[in-house]
């Protein structure tokens, strides 16, 4: 569903001064500033309208804050035994569940890119409050959630890296609703104080093992694409010693005791329903129409390409620049390839000359399309037949197409091959690493007092830059000062 500005800016546009009018460009604010006070007064006005429209009635937590125990055993329960239903459908031979081909796993990867660019994010705004010991298990989560500063471990890099090996950045041209769940937990992130129940709340209902992450990960191993992120999250978010477990022990641990505990309850579980908001998993899978991403490749591409093509490229009677002069005109103009049998539907893309175009030893166009888009051309030419799940890069010189590996198997048989060892998340990090920030980062912290090395590294480690270098070394230091408790 898209969210017109208007709805929820009105208010601030007028005394505006930054260009952020869109969730995708407050979103993008945020994730590059995270310090600015009015994309932070924006992200709380959003905050509230999202608040606004729960529905209390639709929260399946327990009536009171001790039966969350329970709860939570019970309710994990469903997920890992639904999952072995799943598991014997598909021995039994019933399709994938989730990924019609492989285009439609890396459409996925993109939608959800923007919630997954931000993981952890909700917990930061307590990181200035570290001390406090009530806060402990929220804290020991972000910093699991950073990795405890090993680039191979922090959960956004790990996301960062999977977008660029499978050609899926820029992360740009998405629905609106997709910002919707990453600008909640920046939202949080900025306004902990105010919305600490909520922060709190947002966390049980986040840290939960759902069943999809399950079927998710196994479907992307068996289309050979990486499923490290995503199997990651299975094991962090366990019910017995991971996230989960401590997001139940950090509701327990913050019920006041001199405040009202209800009226706390009655906003952990505003916070819960808020990690449900947005589009979710399997709204974003169910979401995937081939023929709707084909034109939108196209409609994006033509703002470049219009203009770029020699007047005697003609289709259907008009020129290649006419066609893309106008979004509209996408639809026809691919209607147009296929009665010229430019493209021809339904067989291998090497019978169409405008693959040929794309791919090849004489590809006039290569380069134009990423990846990606190649992938979602690949398989919407192909049609039925791309259920194999096949890449369009694994289509040899003789056209024949090797059996599929799941990434696993094909990781397996790569280190053999090599001689090298399998780890493949595996990259030293490096503090003498070229990069500004932790240049100054190293050189500003001999000259700091304790409080204001411990504001620095809380600093370094925002949802905008715990990623980078200077990021991952200041989450090592802290990590040092939390565990010390000193
Ligand atoms: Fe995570």
């Amino acid at each position: 569903m898209f969210i017109a500005a208007h709805e929820w800016f009105a208010p601030v546009l007028e005394e505006s001064t930054v260009n952020a009018n869109t969730l995708a460009e407050l979103y993008k604010g945020l994730s590059e500033d995270f310090e600015s006070e009015e994309l932070k007064h924006k992200a709380r006005l959003f905050l509230e309208s999202e608040i606004a429209k729960l529905d209390a009635s639709a929260c399946d937590l327990p009536a009171q804050a001790h039966e969350l125990e329970d709860w939570m055993q019970t309710s994990s329960q469903p997920a890992t035994s639904r999952y072995g239903q799943y598991l014997e459908e598909r021995k039994a031979g019933s399709p994938r569940r989730y990924f019609s081909n492989r285009a439609h796993a890396l459409y996925f990867l993109r939608a959800v890119a923007p919630t997954k660019l931000v993981d952890g994010a909700w917990v930061y705004g307590l990181l200035n409050h570290w001390r406090n010991p009530r806060f402990a298990d929220l804290i020991r989560t972000y910093f699991e959630e950073l990795g405890e500063g090993s680039n191979d471990k922090n959960h956004v890099l790990i996301y960062r890296q999977l977008l660029t090996r499978y050609g899926l950045d820029p992360v740009d041209d998405l629905a609106e609703s997709f910002y919707t769940q990453g600008l909640i937990q920046l939202a949080l992130a900025g306004h902990a104080e105010e919305y600490l129940p909520e922060v709190i709340g947002f966390n049980l209902g986040y840290e939960q093992l759902p069943l999809h992450l399950l079927i998710t990960a196994y479907e992307l191993n068996e289309l050979g694409i990486d499923p490290y992120y995503f199997t990651l999250h299975v094991t962090v978010d366990n019910a017995n010693t991971g996230h989960a477990r401590r997001a139940v022990q950090a509701v327990l641990d913050n019920i006041p005791k001199l405040g009202s505990a209800d009226e706390f309850w009655r906003r952990v579980r505003i916070g819960y329903g808020l990690s449900n908001a947005g589009v979710g998993t399997t709204d974003v899978i169910d979401g995937f129409n081939i023929d709707r991403e084909v034109v939108r490749i196209f409609a994006h591409k033509s703002e470049a390409g219009h203009g770029a093509h020699s007047d005697y490229c003609r289709v259907g009677g008009r020129n290649v620049n006419d066609w893309l002069a106008r979004k509209e005109d996408i639809p026809e103009f691919l209607s147009a390839l296929e009665k010229a049998r430019w493209i021809k539907r339904g067989v291998p893309v090497e019978q169409s000359r405008f693959w040929g175009l794309l791919q090849g030893s004489r590809a006039e166009m290569f380069g134009v399309f990423t990846s990606y888009e190649l992938q979602v051309i690949h398989d919407w030419i192909l049609g039925d037949a791309s259920r194999d799940g096949h890449s369009y890069a694994e289509i040899d010189s003789a056209n024949s197409v090797p059996r599929r590996a799941s990434f696993r198997v094909a990781a397996r048989l790569a280190a053999t091959r090599s001689g090298m060892s399998l780890d493949l998340h595996t990259q030293s990090p490096s503090t003498s690493m070229l990069d500004s920030d932790l240049q100054s980062l190293t050189q500003q912290l001999p000259t700091l007092d304790a409080a204001d090395q411990a504001s620095i590294l809380v600093k370094a480690m925002a949802p905008s830059q715990h990623w980078t270098p200077a990021g991952l070394h200041a989450t090592k230091l802290f990590g040092r000062l939390f565990f010390s408790g000193a």
